[in-house]
């Protein structure tokens, strides 16, 4: 008898009623369970599903057997052949057994519908989200499912709604920040008070390599397309403005900017996204944040990164608190010169290996994950308020996204 299991509910509605619910078109026949969440036991594999095993599946699968989470993939859903040979060459590696693989775009709901899984890791491109995430929740499975949260306002209350009727399914969402030591610590030293009351932040996602999605990255040619990332705004901004609505405890209440297409255009002519953007936002609690993404920067060599880099820098009047990834960074610098730095945690973790260890944690221990729906809600309002802005040009407050 399986120790996994308790019990399954018959199937009730499904994700269609969400959909239906929230004013979101859903032409697919009606097939999914709704069933309970399955248990897991402390001492047995978690029993996963991959959905979507491009280079962000591979690598949440990399994190997964690198954290020694004990686990058993059962099954792959994904359409594409190269990415499919390369996910069962990576488990084959690791000696375990090959999982059974679906290959037609909607064949994730014969992944869902298994009894065998408990869990599933979701890394598709975005515009796919909200749909698989809605599934997932109605099939009663666990999901660590990739940022963005989703791309739109009725993905959106779709989603909070899913949660709110599904407390017992636990939904991760893949903002990597949110479990890292380093991050956690700056954050919460800024929320104590450390440097003040806050009223400035600098973020920037500056970049030299790619751009992503160009014609010849395969599947990843999605990053180029708006319609399916959402632009960057929404696809790799939401990292920044998920440590700022973290930071500042709210999203914000408006946000101005301006932006320019066109950039690789003479690479890829059919690429629409906002390769360069500068905004700021204004949040609740008075804090003004200034944002650039810029996917032309410079870069001499990696020594010398004058122009390039992913951070949030935030300031108040004891002093400035600046975080980042790339290159990594988690330290508080006073006002008063005669006062001393102070590092905060571990930099040498890497954020998605605690995330995804994060995730098998919480799966056992029934502890709500520290990313999950509510402040992916926050997340992709911002980035929707943001692209409002840049692509009209004016500030736009967050109540006419709100009700749009
Ligand atoms: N948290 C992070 O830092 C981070 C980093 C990179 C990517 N991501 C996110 O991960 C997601 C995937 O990005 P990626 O870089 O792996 O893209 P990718 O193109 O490399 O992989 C996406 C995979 O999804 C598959 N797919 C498409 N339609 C599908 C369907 N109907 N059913 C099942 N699979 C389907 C594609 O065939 C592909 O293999 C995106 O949402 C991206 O924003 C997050």
């Amino acid at each position: 008898m399986s120790n996994h299991r308790s019990s399954r509910r018959d199937f009730l509605a499904g994700s269609a009623a969400v959909l239906a619910a929230s004013g979101l078109a859903d032409p697919r026949p009606a097939t999914a369970v709704e069933a309970g969440p399955l248990r897991i036991a402390p001492d047995a594999p978690v029993r996963l599903g991959l959905i979507g095993v491009g280079g962000r599946g591979n690598e949440l699968l990399r994190c997964a057997y690198t954290v020694k989470a004990r686990f058993t993939v059962k099954a792959i859903a994904d359409p594409n052949e190269a990415n499919i040979g390369k996910t069962l060459e990576h488990i084959g590696k690791h000696g375990d057994d090959k999982p059974e693989v679906y290959r037609g775009e909607e064949d994730y709901r014969k992944l869902l519908a298994r009894e065998d899984i408990d869990a599933v890791i979701i890394a598709v491109p975005p515009d796919l989200h909200a749909r698989i995430y809605l599934d997932a929740f109605a099939a009663g499975k666990h999901m660590y499912a990739e940022k963005p949260m989703c791309v739109s306002v009725a993905e959106v209350n779709a989603l909070v709604e899913a949660q709110t009727r599904r407390p017992d399914v636990l939904c991760q969402i893949g903002f990597q920040r949110r479990s890292s030591n380093f991050y956690r610590e700056a954050i919460a030293r800024l929320r104590e008070g450390m440097c003040g009351e806050i009223f400035e932040c600098l973020g920037a996602w500056r970049l030299s390599g790619g751009p992503l999605g160009l014609p010849d990255s395969g599947t990843q040619i999605w990053f180029g397309r708006a319609e399916r990332s959402g632009d960057w705004m929404i696809e790799q901004a939401c990292h920044t403005w998920d440590v700022m609505c973290w930071a500042a405890g709210d999203m914000p209440v408006a946000a101005y900017g301006r932006g320019r297409r066109g950039l690789f255009r003479h690479i890829d002519p059919q690429r629409d996204v906002t390769d360069f953007y500068l905004a700021q936002l204004e949040f609740p609690n008075g804090m003004l944040a200034d944002f650039e993404h810029n996917w032309m920067c410079p870069q001499f060599d990696d020594e010398k990164r004058e122009f390039t880099g992913i951070f949030e820098r935030f300031t108040g009047p004891k002093g400035g608190i600046a975080l980042g990834e790339w290159p990594r960074q988690a330290r508080f610098f006073p006002r008063s010169g005669k006062d001393k730095c102070v590092d905060f945690g571990d930099l040498s973790k890497n954020t998605t290996e605690e995330s995804v260890e994060t995730f098998f944690r919480c799966l056992r221990s029934g502890e709500k994950p520290p990313s999950g729906v509510e402040n992916g809600r926050l997340a992709t309002l911002t980035g929707l308020l943001v692209r409002k802005a840049v692509y009209e040009g004016r500030r736009v407050e967050m109540k006419e996204i709100l009700t749009a």
